[in-house]
This record gives structure tokens, sequence and C-alpha cells, in this order.
């Protein structure tokens, strides 16, 4: 049986999270709120617990997970070498969706690493998960609460869809603010490097660190690391993703759909708000993202608007992109995981 409890985002009952904290001290799955998504947690020094988490999701052992804590003096307790910058990054973007990848402490499990010589940290912005941590008196190991390469969720309904009865307390805080998963920095590079681009825009890490790299799946390459599979955050439905400059999209959009309803195909765009007029005379199903000049209502909506047109039962979903620049970029790396690969490349007129 899993239990769902209301908490205040805000304030959380203190007696709610001592339920909470003690089902994890003793091995248990506790799913909470973060900032970005709902997170699935568990006692992340426990390698029993692990071992559950990992079951619970169907996740393989080969994908690391990340540790979360709520203060600075926990860090070097997980990670062996921490060079100056961490200091200045946490100082400036913790408690908030950014994960850092450095060397890792003997303490920190193998299962929670994967094996890796490093190990994943973050502080998240939310006082529930932040008074969960504390509380349990041990960091928190929380991938996203979906089942392994589904959509991640960003509600406590979500995280039941998947996870009822495998996992023992959901704490339902109302929807995430943020609603895809944080940015992940290696530091352990020559140059530091974003594993996965996330709610911590490039733009605001480059301010303090100076020029990172992007492993940037819209040039694919190589994973650089364990867990990093393409196929990632999918629905069910078949789902395309249109790549190319903001000016290009629509036109092509319009005629791609067009070119799929006449294939027979039930067709559902996942656009924005601006896309709309130009396929008002489609008979295709539309999940409107919100303007395009608002990445973060585009970021939040991104996840639900999936798994609602997943649910219509239709042949295809057509998707676009939302450029590189801030959220765009981690909009993008979402949708074309969640496609598993399969996009339509629209290139600049030379
Ligand atoms: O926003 C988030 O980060 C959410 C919330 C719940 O905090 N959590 C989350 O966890 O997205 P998960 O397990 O779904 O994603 C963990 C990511 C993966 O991309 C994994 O490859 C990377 O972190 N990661 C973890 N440990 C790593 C390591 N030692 N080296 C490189 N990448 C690592
Ligand atoms: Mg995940």
């Amino acid at each position: 049986m899993t239990r769902v409890i209301s908490i205040d985002p805000e304030r959380p009952d203190p007696g709610t999270i001592a339920r909470a904290a003690e089902i994890l001290r003793a091995g248990g799955l506790v799913a909470f709120p973060t900032e970005t998504v709902y997170g699935l947690g568990a006692d992340g020094l426990n390698p029993k617990a692990l071992e559950r988490l990992f079951a619970a999701k169907g996740r393989p052992p080969t994908d690391p997970v990340i540790l979360h804590i709520a203060d600075l003096e926990t860090l070097p307790r997980l990670a062996r070498e921490i060079p100056p910058p961490v200091w200045t990054l946490a100082q400036r973007f913790w408690p908030g969706p950014l994960t850092l990848v450095l060397p890792k402490q003997p303490a920190v499990p193998d299962l929670a690493t994967a094996g890796l010589p490093t190990v994943a940290v973050r502080m998240p912005a939310h006082p529930v998960a932040l008074a969960l941590i504390r509380a349990a008196g041990t960091p928190i190991a929380a991938p996203s609460a979906n089942r392994f390469g589904h959509v991640s969720p960003t509600t406590a309904r979500h995280v039941l869809e998947d996870l009822e009865s495998r996992i023992d307390l959901i704490l339902d805080a109302g929807p995430t603010a943020i609603g895809v998963e944080s940015t992940v920095l290696d530091l352990t590079r020559p140059v530091p490097t974003i594993l996965r681009p996330g709610g911590l825009p490039r733009e605001a890490l480059e301010a303090v660190l100076g020029p990172v790299a992007v492993f940037d799946r819209a040039v694919a390459g190589p994973a650089p690391s364990p867990g990093m599979s393409p196929k990632h955050y999918a629905p069910r439905t078949e789902l395309v993703v249109l790549l190319g400059p903001k000016e290009r999209l629509r036109p092509h959009l319009r005629e791609i759909a067009r070119h799929y309803v006449q294939q027979g195909h039930r067709v559902g765009l996942l656009i924005a708000e601006e896309d709309r007029a130009a396929v008002a005379d489609l008979p295709v199903e539309v999940a409107i993202l919100g303007s395009e000049a608002d990445l973060a209502g585009i970021a939040r909506r991104l996840y639900p608007a999936l798994r609602e047109l997943d649910q219509r039962g239709l042949d295809l979903i057509l998707a676009r992109e939302f450029g590189a620049e801030g959220l765009g970029l981690a909009i993008r790396d979402r949708l074309i995981r969640a496609a598993g690969g399969r996009v339509i490349r629209i290139e600049e007129p030379s």
C-alpha cells in the first residue's frame, strides 16, 4: 500500500515530516516534492534501501543517483576533493536546481554511484525536501519518482500512476515549480561540463565559471556517463521532435503535421500558443505548452502535457523545440530523449 499525505509546501507539518523521515531511516521509500520534479527518496548511505529504490523504479544498477543534502557541512562527507568553485556555486545556486558531480568519498555506497569514482550531489530548493532531509539525518538518494524510462512526475498523482503499491509514502505538496530536472554539472573534467541541461541555465553557470562545455543531444554523440541513455522520459505514443531555427519551425510544423494526417495517422501536437493559428484547420489534437516568450512556463507544462497527449490514444505526437537559450536547452534535451532520438531537422538556409 502506498499512502498519500497532503503537506503544506511552505510550512510542512513537523509530525508528517517526522513520520516520513522515520520510514526513510528504516530503509523505506518516500516520494517527495522538490522545486524541479518529484523525487523518490531512500537513505543514500544504506545499500539495502538503495536496492529497494532501484527495484521500485525498475532502474538498472548502471544508472547513478543524486544524493540530496540540506546543508553544506554534509558535502565533504560525500565528496573527496572539493575545488574552490564549488563553494562559489553553492553560495550562488544552492538550494536550487544544480547537481554537482565530484570525486566520491569511500562512505558513499557503490550502488548510489553505479560503481563510478564520482558522486552527484544537490541541495533542493523546496521546504518539504529540506525538512525531510534534515529530519532523516542522512543524505537522501532521489531519482525522479517515475518508473524507469517514463516521463518524470511533476505532481503526486503522476507518482501514484507509476509507483502505486511499490513505495511506502507520497508527500503531496502540489505541482512542482520548475518542471524539468536539475542541471547536472561535472566538475571532475578539465572544463566544467553540463552532462544534463536542466532547471539552472547554462548562462547562469557561465557567469560564475566562464565557459562550460555542454553535452548537447542535438549534436548527438556518445553518452558521457552511464545512465544517460537517449531513450528516457518517454511517453508510450511515438514522439517526433522538430528541430531548427525559430522562424522556420512554424511553417514546417504545419506541413509535417498535414503530411502525417494525410497518411491516416491520429496526430497530436505539443506546441506554443503562437503556433495554434498555423494548425487551426488541421484535424489534430493539440496541447499548448504556453507562450514561446515564457520558457519557464513551457518547461513547467512539458511533462504534464506529454502525459495528457499520451492518454489520448494517438498514433503520433509531433513536438517542436524552443531554441538553446536559457531553459530552451533543457526543454530540447528532454524532447529529444522522449522521442528516443527521432528528430526532424530543418536546416538553416545557406
Ligand atoms: O531535479 C533532479 O535532479 C531530480 C530531483 C528529484 O532532484 N532528480 C533526478 O534524478 O533527476 P535522476 O536519477 O532521474 O537523474 C540523475 C542524473 C542522471 O542523468 C545521472 O546520469 C546523473 O544524474 N548522475 C548521477 N550520478 C552521476 C555521476 N556520478 N556522474 C555523472 N552523472 C551522474
Ligand atoms: Mg529521471
